[in-house]
């Protein structure tokens, strides 16, 4: 197997290792399309940054029902127009709204504001490690990688930590409702409970607007668009949504992909423990190497052409980051997780351009306090099982479910 059409990105098992995949691609086929979706994947890192600069041509502003080959079921736009409110994607376009609209959350979490979060963020990961560190084991990502973002997340929007659990639902059904292979009962089950969250969370804009607070969410619904306008509903409800899932998910995954790492470089330990600088090129390594976005779609507005080949107006093209992020011509050695790469953060993981990701500070922020007080407080990671557990099997994202370790403790 070595062309990139002995592959299929749609397969569990090459969702499982997709590295292959991408070199094969990367080498044969740049741009590549797609034969069971028609999708054009784009696999090299300066075509994919190209892509991202060329915001006219490689549209972020499409209808996310193209996006699944099965349709979707009339309920789900029933289920939110009579129990709901129609579901608006305002992040998710392009200029002038998007930097209308970004302006607005922009402020959320700057280098400064997040700087200042450093000894709450600790905090909380020694909160988390002494709840399991007696016991010698863990289920790493349900005992520490999920909640960590999600109370950050949860504190930062100013919504109760108790409720961790209706947000991991929310998430998790956020994610679902574009993924490619979500089956249409899923699809259904994904309405309702995204209904059950824009229900919990409408009746808090109003009392923000009443009461502001020190939270997010009272910085977005009293906020004002240079028309003077203030967000409509639906418009808050998808910042919302964005900023739990996108707070969530990807962060959980890098921080088990970190975790995974370390257990499998076991020389590197003392190097990331000894040095912060080390610590922090662990963290951009791990983004880069196991990348939790690992694609995301644009469409194309007029025929383009990039690598050689010509993308019809239309098209749907999958921007590859998992793949741009391991290119040789960019990353030498791209499989190694090199303490002393030069350009380690030069990867694509956050993307680059108008939407490179709001939580970037944040999530690399999270990355350092969790794995520096890891290391500083456990030793002898390993795992407790022979292999190491399954990526769940997603077109899109990259991620594991479960983790056990155990460890020896330091401190
Ligand atoms: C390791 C963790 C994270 C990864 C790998 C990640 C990845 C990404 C990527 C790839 C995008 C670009 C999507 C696209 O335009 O196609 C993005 C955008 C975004 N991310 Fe993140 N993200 C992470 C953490 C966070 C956190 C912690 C937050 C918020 C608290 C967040 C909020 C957002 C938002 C709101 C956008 C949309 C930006 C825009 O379109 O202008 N992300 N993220």
């Amino acid at each position: 197997m070595d062309r990139p059409e002995d592959y299929s990105l749609l397969d569990p098992a090459v969702q499982e290792c997709p590295y292959a995949a991408y070199a094969a691609m990367r080498r044969d086929a740049p741009v590549y399309r797609m034969p069971e979706t028609g999708y054009y994947v784009i696999t090299r890192y300066q075509d994919v940054r190209e892509a991202l600069r060329l915001t006219d041509v490689f549209s972020n502003d499409f209808d996310t029902r193209v996006l699944s080959p099965r349709g979707q079921p009339p309920e789900v736009v029933e289920i939110y127009s009579q129990h709901g409110w129609e579901r608006k994607r305002v992040l998710q376009t392009d200029p002038p709204d998007h930097t209308r609209y970004r302006r607005l959350v922009d402020r959320a979490f700057t280098a400064g504001r997040v700087r200042a979060m450093e000894p709450y963020i600790d905090a909380l990961v020694h909160e988390l490690i002494d709840e399991w560190i007696g016991d010698g084991e863990v289920e790493f990502i349900s005992r520490f990688a999920n909640p960590l973002p999600m109370k950050v997340i949860a504190d930062r929007l100013g919504v109760p930590r108790e409720d961790a659990a209706l947000f991991k639902r929310w998430s998790d059904a956020s994610v679902d409702s574009i993924a490619i292979s979500t089956p249409p009962e899923r699809q259904v089950e994904c309405a309702w409970q995204l209904v059950e969250m824009q229900q919990y969370f409408v009746p808090l804009f109003e009392q923000r607007r009443r009461a502001p607070q020190q939270d997010i969410l009272s910085d977005i619904v009293t906020a004002r668009l240079e028309d003077g306008r203030m967000l409509a509903v639906p418009e808050l409800l998808d910042l919302v949504e964005q900023l739990l899932t996108g707070g969530n998910e990807t962060t959980t995954h890098a921080l088990g992909a970190g975790m995974l790492l370390l257990i499998e470089h076991p020389h590197l330990v003392g190097r990331i423990r000894a040095d912060i600088e080390r610590l922090k090129i662990f963290v951009e390594e791990v983004l880069r190497l196991e990348s939790p976005t690992q694609g995301t779609f644009r469409q194309v507005r007029r025929d383009v052409e990039l690598s050689g080949v010509t993308i019809p107006a239309g098209s749907m093209v999958n921007l590859r980051y998992g793949a741009a992020n391991r290119d040789e011509q960019m990353f030498p050695e791209p499989a190694t997780l090199d303490l002393d790469r030069p350009n380690a953060g030069a990867h694509l993981a956050f993307i680059s351009g108008i939407h490179h990701c709001l939580g970037a500070p944040l999530a690399r922020q999270e990355m350092i306090c969790a794995f520096r007080a890891l290391l500083d407080r456990l030793e002898g990671l390993r795992l407790t099982e022979d292999r190491p557990p399954p990526h769940m099997p997603n077109f899109m994202m990259r991620g594991l479910t479960r983790l056990p370790i155990a460890f020896g403790t330091r401190k």
